[in-house]
């Protein structure tokens, strides 16, 4: 941290900025396989917060690789860089008081704690989208299942990278079994009082 001078102490505070936003602010991270319905999830549910007054701010793999994170690929050593530089934006909007749903593979043990460790165990919330390999090649809307088939990705995860299932995870999400509507009335429940102020 040579010659670095960081001034967070004088910058108007998170709670300050909630109560202004009626909001507890916290982090939803939605993690599991490309196809699992993550994104899909995570834009419903916006859109039923944001109806209820809440402000929110959606963050996806594809969005975010296509911009901020446009130089990295899919090594394990990405993949952590990936993450840690989304755990550091979801720590801004944290401290804005706004509300951030993640949807990324995030698919190590390691890579999950290490956005806990940058945001706070207290403001992380992990939703598992457990959507099993099967029905997530079948839906394959990307047709990059196919391609990881074929060898033309070697490092796909579920077919050629590995996926981690969550140890630690909140809530428990499979797509295949019921509607997002449905899905999406579940995690309200569960996520209302939370981050009500
Ligand atoms: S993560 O592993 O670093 O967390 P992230 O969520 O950002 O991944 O990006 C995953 C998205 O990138 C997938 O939904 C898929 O569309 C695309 N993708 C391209 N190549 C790969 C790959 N080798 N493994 C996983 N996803 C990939």
């Amino acid at each position: 941290m040579n010659n670095i001078f960081p001034v967070f102490e004088q910058i108007v505070p998170r709670e300050q900025k909630e109560n202004k936003l009626k909001q507890k602010s916290v982090v939803i991270w939605f993690t599991g396989l490309s196809g699992a319905g993550k994104t899909t999830l995570a834009v419903a549910l916006e859109k039923e917060l944001f109806q209820r007054g809440f402000l929110t701010q959606v963050l996806d793999g594809d969005n975010i690789r296509s911009g901020i994170n446009n130089n990295l690929k899919f090594s394990p050593e990405d993949r952590t860089e990936n993450i840690r530089r989304i755990a550091e934006v979801s720590k801004l909007f944290l401290n804005c008081g706004i509300i951030t749903l993640c949807a990324f593979v995030s698919p190590t043990q390691d890579i999950r704690q290490l956005v806990r460790n940058i945001v706070g165990t207290e403001n992380f919330y992990e939703i598992f989208v457990s959507t099993p390999v099967e029905v997530c090649e079948q839906r394959d809307v990307k047709g990059l299942y196919a391609k990881a088939r074929l060898g033309e990705i070697k490092d796909f995860t579920g077919i050629n990278a590995p996926f981690e299932i969550p140890a630690d995870a909140n809530f428990v999400i499979d797509t295949s079994l019921q509607s997002i509507e449905t899905n999406v009335e579940i995690l309200l429940e569960k996520l209302l009082p939370i981050i009500t102020k």
